[in-house]
């Protein structure tokens, strides 16, 4: 069975794309065309960096569609898209970091148009459409959690969801809502076992009617699946950054100032997709022996959400 490169749900033939999701990604019935081979594109990807108006540590290529959409481009300005490819440390980041995003919709997170592409050599990459920028070319203006907190980036790690919390009271248009978002976000990304969501990976977003909310979500991986000791958390929740348990993201709900009802249906949702999620997992692009070890971690955490539930 052949999964879709951009919904991750089963092809009817075995096209690597669904037209219907590439129409949503790129507004085109067929795959652009992108003249690079993996070599040539870290060249690319050397020359952009630090010219980018996007940082992060990963390499990254801004690219946007030629007028006719056929084609893909790199663009130094003005990119729409922004294409990540397999760094040479981790293995199979880019299917990790593409199918961390679809589980996340699994549970209601908002994410942009995502997908993988192959380069001229097969070689699989990450491509997600900018949230901040419109065809026209206005950008929307952006302020990650870092930038909030006033912490110079090299503080990026240095913050605790509680901090975040407080950041959202402050500046979202509508905290309430916004801190619910945010409370799902976290939750799912340590169920994936992804320890880098610091500061700089919240963002708010000023939409046109003016409103700051949540941006769309972006670099969610499971960092656990390339680092396997690796089960710290890059922010602490209740003064802690590894082994949480239930009671602690119960607390956090505390914290935030959520219902607990709504508090416990967020919790008993993340539980109930572990077997959509491996089904997904395992139709993904992630190679074989990745799949299982996923599978596991999910399977881990979401027993951890389980235990000692009746209490609650
Ligand atoms: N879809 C998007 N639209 C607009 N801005 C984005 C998008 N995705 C990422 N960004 C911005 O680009 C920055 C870098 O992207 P990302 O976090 O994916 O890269 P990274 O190199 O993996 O980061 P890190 O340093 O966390 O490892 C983000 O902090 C965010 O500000
Ligand atoms: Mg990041
Ligand atoms: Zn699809």
């Amino acid at each position: 069975m052949t999964a879709c490169m951009v919904c991750l749900c089963p092809t009817t033939d075995t096209s690597e794309y669904h037209v219907a999701c590439l129409q949503a990604l790129y507004g085109a019935k067929s795959v652009p065309s992108f003249r690079y081979d993996a070599g040539e594109l870290y060249r690319v990807a050397a020359q952009m960096a630090g010219k980018m108006s996007i940082s992060g540590i990963q390499e990254k290529v801004s690219l946007r569609l030629s007028a006719d959409r056929s084609r893909l481009e790199v663009a130094a300005t003005r990119g729409r898209y922004i294409l990540k490819p397999e760094p040479a440390r981790y293995s199979a980041l880019p299917q990790n970091e593409h199918l961390s995003m679809r589980l996340a919709t699994l549970v209601g997170i908002e994410i942009p148009p995502c997908g993988l592409l192959r380069l001229k050599d097969g070689t699989i990459t990450y491509v997600i459409k900018r949230f901040d920028r419109t065809d026209r070319g206005e950008k929307w203006p952006v302020e990650d959690f870092c930038q909030l907190a006033e912490k110079p980036v090299r503080d990026k790690y240095n913050g605790s969801a509680e901090l975040c919390v407080r950041l959202l009271r402050k500046y979202a248009s509508e905290p309430a809502i916004e801190v619910g978002k945010f409370y799902r976000l976290l939750l799912f990304g340590w169920w994936i076992s992804n320890g880098d969501m610091h500061l700089k990976n919240f963002s708010l977003l000023t939409e046109p009617d003016g409103l700051r909310r949540l941006s769309p979500v972006y670099d969610l991986v499971s960092t656990r699946l390339v680092i396997p000791n690796d089960i710290t958390m890059a922010l602490t929740l209740g003064g802690r950054n590894k082994r949480l348990l239930r009671k602690d993201w119960l607390a956090f709900g505390h914290y935030c100032g959520l219902p607990e009802r709504l508090v416990n249906r967020m919790i008993a949702d993340q539980v109930k997709i572990l077997p959509r999620a491996s089904e997904m997992i395992q139709i993904s692009y992630l190679p074989d022996s990745m799949k299982q070890q996923f599978i596991d971690i999910i399977s881990g955490n979401t027993a951890v959400l389980v235990e000692s539930g009746a209490e609650s």
